[in-house]
C-alpha cells in the first residue's frame, strides 16, 4: 500500500523532471531557492483574483513576457506545495499543467494557451483540493 503510494509519488515527480518545483516536493535540495516564495493563498490572490488578474489577461491572450514570467513564478510557487485537500497526484497533475502551458504561452508556442485555458479550472481544482 505504502509502496504503491511511493512508486506513484515517484512516477509524478520523474514526470515532472526539471522543475524546481518537483526537486523540492521530493525532498532533494534543500537551498534557498527551492523554497516557494508565494503560498497558495497568495497565488489565488495574486494571479487569479478578479476580473483583471494575470489569468484572466492571459486567457484573453493579451499577457506580456513579463506578465506570463510572474505567473509562471506563481505556479511554480504553487506547484512546491501541497493542497489543503484531496489527491497529491492529481493536485501535481494539474500544477505541472499549470506551469508547463504557462512557460508554452512565455515561448510562444501557441499550443500553450488552450493548453492553458483548459489548466486553469477554477471550479474542478477548488472542488478537489480546497477546503470550503
Ligand atoms: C490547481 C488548483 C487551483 C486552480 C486551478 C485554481 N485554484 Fe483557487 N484555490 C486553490 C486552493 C488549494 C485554494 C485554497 C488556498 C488556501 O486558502 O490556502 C484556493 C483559493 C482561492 C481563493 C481564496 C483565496 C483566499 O483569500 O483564501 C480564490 C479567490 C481563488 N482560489 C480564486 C481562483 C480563481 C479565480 C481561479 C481560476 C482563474 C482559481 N482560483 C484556480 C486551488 C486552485
Amino acid at each position: 500500500m505504502r509502496s504503491e503510494k511511493m512508486r506513484r509519488i515517484g512516477r509524478v515527480c520523474a514526470g515532472l523532471g526539471l522543475m524546481a518545483g518537483a526537486i523540492a516536493l521530493c525532498g532533494a535540495g534543500d537551498a534557498a531557492g527551492d523554497k516557494p516564495k508565494f503560498t497558495v493563498k497568495e497565488v489565488m490572490e495574486k494571479a487569479h483574483k478578479g476580473k483583471t488578474s494575470l489569468a484572466k489577461t492571459a486567457i484573453d491572450g493579451k499577457a506580456t513576457k513579463e506578465e506570463l514570467t510572474q505567473l509562471l513564478e506563481f505556479y511554480q510557487s504553487m506547484a512546491m506545495q501541497k493542497p489543503e485537500k484531496g489527491d497529491l497526484a492529481d493536485w501535481n497533475a494539474r500544477n505541472k499543467a499549470l506551469v508547463g502551458s504557462t512557460q508554452e504561452m512565455l515561448d510562444g508556442d501557441k499550443a500553450g494557451l488552450p493548453a492553458y485555458k483548459k489548466a486553469v479550472d477554477c471550479k474542478a481544482c477548488h472542488k478537489l483540493h480546497k477546503e470550503d
